[in-house]
């Protein structure tokens, strides 16, 4: 019995004794950390629910360059201007990575797409590949363009908010189902009806991947995904993925079977067609374009959703700013539906857009990073292979310059004659340099027809009688607003 016990408590003092080895253990002139890094669990704690601000506040005390534990990885956080623009815009090249996780293999196949493909031959040919074919989706004339896709889209929400009558209603839904429609019209030449099976099903699949919360600690400790109760987001979040990978695969069977090589229609068409010449788009399978396909649908739905809802919601808060906005389109549209043509004439519509990208991006922390090769940056050494965390919140909300960072002003995107200012150095809600997002054109097309369409139509109010909705929004895979209610009184 003794001899048992000895055992266990050496068992136990050995476990200790490495854990706290590993603990102590930091590579030579890694960053600092900030206070409050615990043993096994590391940073995860003082992070807290929403770890934009946490890591924004701590850069005021530990400077542009610090590094957090992720339980037991060393992530580097990249803050403010001049960091975050030396590593995605000066040297960009070595900062280009991505490392693989538990939850992204399950989730995207790590390799596969291009979101989560490390820096290589591969992941520059896949995202040339289909950046020229969202261009030349893009650059469609007539019935077929995307323009046109997002116009009908446009008038179809107007619509469905119109049926509300000004009542107090969650239009989370509806906007989501308008911009996954222009998506499915892009990827497969298809649009949904909100009833459609299939479609229940792929919304339902997006809504509880964006909610996957807890979910993310698998990341830190992928040994949880075995732990029962524990592992049920994430188990959630691989079979709604999965949902979403089938349906991509019944759509590339039936575009196989209906292929016209003389006129692809879609974004499948194209990647098919470039299956065929293995050739140009070295090892480009049709595993790749089925995951490529998930990508585009996950990347470009609820990021483009989200920030459309917190545009209106801040013009239900800031009415003052909302009556400019209609005053603008009043005189520039008239009583017609809001055109790309429109957009150059309209700059108090187009500096909103910008300033609710600033002070909400959807992405704040953008998506982690990895070092292609040791890199020194501002006297520390980062190793090869370190995940790097670009925190563009803090350059969104860096009082150097954007003063009193926190107030709603669309009028800091205008110069003194009223034209829009681009601020590409203060303001990245798409990143930038090798990793830039790769539906910025398609996202600020649509951001710019939904908002102008629904702001031309309806006045947006907060419900009266109830507390105002709440700005701070819940960090998940982005930053969502919390669920809220708006009233859409027509004009
Ligand atoms: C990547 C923002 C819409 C496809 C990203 C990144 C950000 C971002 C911050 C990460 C860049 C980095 O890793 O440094 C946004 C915002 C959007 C939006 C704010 C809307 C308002 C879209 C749309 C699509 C899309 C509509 C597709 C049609 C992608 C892809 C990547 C990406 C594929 C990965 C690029 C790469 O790894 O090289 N986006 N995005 N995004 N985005 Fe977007």
């Amino acid at each position: 019995q003794i001899s048992e016990l000895t055992l266990q408590s050496c068992l136990v003092f050995c476990t200790a004794f490495l854990l706290t080895c590993f603990f102590l253990k930091r590579r030579k002139n890694l960053p600092p950390y900030p206070a409050g890094c615990v043993p096994v669990l590391g940073h995860l704690l003082a992070l807290g629910r929403a770890p934009h601000l946490k890591l924004t506040a701590w850069r005021r005390q530990y400077g542009d360059v610090f590094t957090v534990r992720m339980g037991m990885k060393d992530v580097v956080v990249l803050n403010g201007y001049t960091a975050v623009k030396d590593a995605l815009v000066d040297r960009s090249e070595l900062f280009a990575s991505r490392l693989s996780s538990c939850l992204i293999e399950a989730m995207i196949g790590f390799g596969k797409d291009i979101t989560m493909t490390p820096w290589g031959t591969e992941f520059r040919q896949r995202k040339r590949f289909a950046t020229a074919v969202l261009r030349n989706l893009g650059m469609k004339s007539g019935t077929g363009s995307i323009e046109v896709k997002i116009r009908e889209e446009a008038s179809c929400l107007r619509n469905r908010i119109a049926e509300y009558n000004g009542e107090p209603s969650d239009i989370a839904h509806d906007v989501t189902v308008v911009v996954a429609n222009v998506i499915c019209s892009m990827l497969m030449g298809k649009r949904y009806d909100y009833k459609n099976k299939t479609f229940r099903e792929l919304s339902q699949a997006l809504s509880k991947t964006a909610k996957l919360g807890t979910g993310q600690v698998i990341d830190v400790f992928p040994l949880l995904r075995f732990v029962p109760v524990v592992n049920r987001p994430y188990i959630n979040v691989l079979e709604e993925c999965s949902k979403v990978r089938n349906v991509m695969r019944m759509e590339i069977d039936s575009h196989r079977e209906n292929l016209d090589r003389e006129n692809p229609r879609d974004f499948l068409d194209f990647c098919l067609l470039e299956v065929e010449k293995q050739e140009k788009v070295e090892g480009l399978t049709e595993e790749n374009v089925m995951y490529m396909a998930s990508d585009l649908f996950f990347a470009g739905i609820v990021t483009t959703t989200n920030t459309l809802l917190w545009s209106l919601l801040y013009m239900a808060l800031n009415t003052d700013i909302q009556n400019k906005v209609q005053q603008e389109l009043d005189a520039v549209v008239g009583e017609g539906l809001p055109a790309l043509s429109h957009r150059s004439q309209l700059p108090y519509v187009n500096a909103c857009l910008l300033e609710v990208m600033r002070i909400r991006p959807v992405a704040p922390l953008s998506i982690p990073h990895a070092t292609t090769e040791t890199v020194k940056m501002q006297g520390y050494d980062i190793p090869k292979g370190t995940q790097v965390l670009l925190n563009l919140y803090s350059l969104h909300m860096d009082p150097a310059y954007w003063p009193d960072p926190d107030r709603f002003d669309p009028g800091r995107f205008l110069d003194a004659e009223g034209n829009v200012i681009n601020k590409p150095e203060s303001s990245m809600p798409f990143g930038g340099g090798r990793r830039v997002c790769l539906g910025e054109q398609l996202a600020r097309m649509e951001l710019f027809l939904f908002f102008s369409t629904l702001l031309q139509s309806f006045t947006f109010r907060t419900p009266e009688g109830a507390p105002p909705p709440t700005t701070e929004g819940v960090f998940s895979l982005g930053l969502t607003p919390h669920p809220f209610k708006i009233c859409a009184i027509p004009r």
